[in-house]
């Protein structure tokens, strides 16, 4: 009986206040980022997308910051609906979406091409390869070929949410590439913040480039430089 309760809890977060916390967050949100569901081609929200709670973050500071200069490393729901965004709102912005798997990209491109939504978008196609940068010889978008295409840019939005975080930390490499290639005022959201690995890798992040992250919402990772109104959805002063 206890075994049985015990894996429940895992599976549903039932019992557990933080998880029911998040996911009242997440329904809040998705009720903030309504307009941009509504209306439109059905998208297949899973476990792998971005959090309501953070998409409504991410949308929230272009808008807010005014943010026009945008990377984010997986592509997904978060690229449909910032370029969603971009077309509802009528914004000036521009969107590098990395991504290593071709057959994903292509699905996500097919969306955008559907909505007409295909000029907000700049998709890099980026393999994963061995990188000089990278923590215990593991991989990360080839950078050599990423360079090509975002030249002289600088950032001030990035969004690391790949490559997929199974391996460990994969996405410290995030980084080592744009460190340089920061705008004056930023924001890097780094999602899943709260676990593990990643709690090691902003620890180096600090230690290597003074980067200093806070993790709102229970799981996104945020980091800002330059001053900036506030864009969490979710918060209350009591
Ligand atoms: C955490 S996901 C990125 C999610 C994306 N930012 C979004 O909001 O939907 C990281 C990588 O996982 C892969 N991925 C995305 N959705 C997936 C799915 N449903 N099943 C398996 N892999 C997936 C893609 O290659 C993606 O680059």
């Amino acid at each position: 009986m206890y075994k049985s309760l015990k894996k429940l809890k895992r599976k549903y977060g039932i019992f557990n206040p933080l998880q029911n916390q998040l996911k009242l967050d997440d329904i809040l949100s998705t009720n903030f980022i309504s307009s941009l569901l509504k209306d439109n081609l059905y998208i297949p929200f899973t476990g792998w997308s971005l959090r309501p709670y953070c998409l409504a973050y991410v949308l929230n500071e272009i808008l807010i910051n005014n943010r026009k200069s945008i990377i984010e490393f997986g592509s997904g729901i978060s690229t449909i609906l910032i370029a969603r965004l971009a077309q509802l709102n009528d914004l000036d912005l521009r969107l590098i979406s990395v991504e290593h798997n071709l057959e994903w990209q292509n699905h996500i491109k097919k969306i955008l091409d559907k909505e007409q939504l295909d000029q907000y978008v700049e998709f890099a196609s980026i393999p994963l390869t061995k990188s000089e940068n990278s923590l215990d010889n593991l991989t990360w978008y080839d950078e050599e070929n990423l360079n090509k295409q975002v030249k002289e840019t600088k950032f001030d939005l990035v969004l690391v949410d790949g490559p997929p975080a199974d391996l460990g930390l994969e996405r410290f490499t995030a980084m080592p590439f744009l460190i340089d290639k920061l705008a004056t005022s930023y924001t890097i959201f780094l999602d899943d913040a709260h676990r593990k690995d990643e709690q090691q890798i902003t620890h180096l992040w600090k230690k290597q480039y003074d980067l200093q992250f806070e993790i709102h919402g229970g799981t996104l990772g945020v980091c800002r430089k330059g001053n900036h109104f506030d864009s969490n959805p979710v918060l209350y002063s009591f």
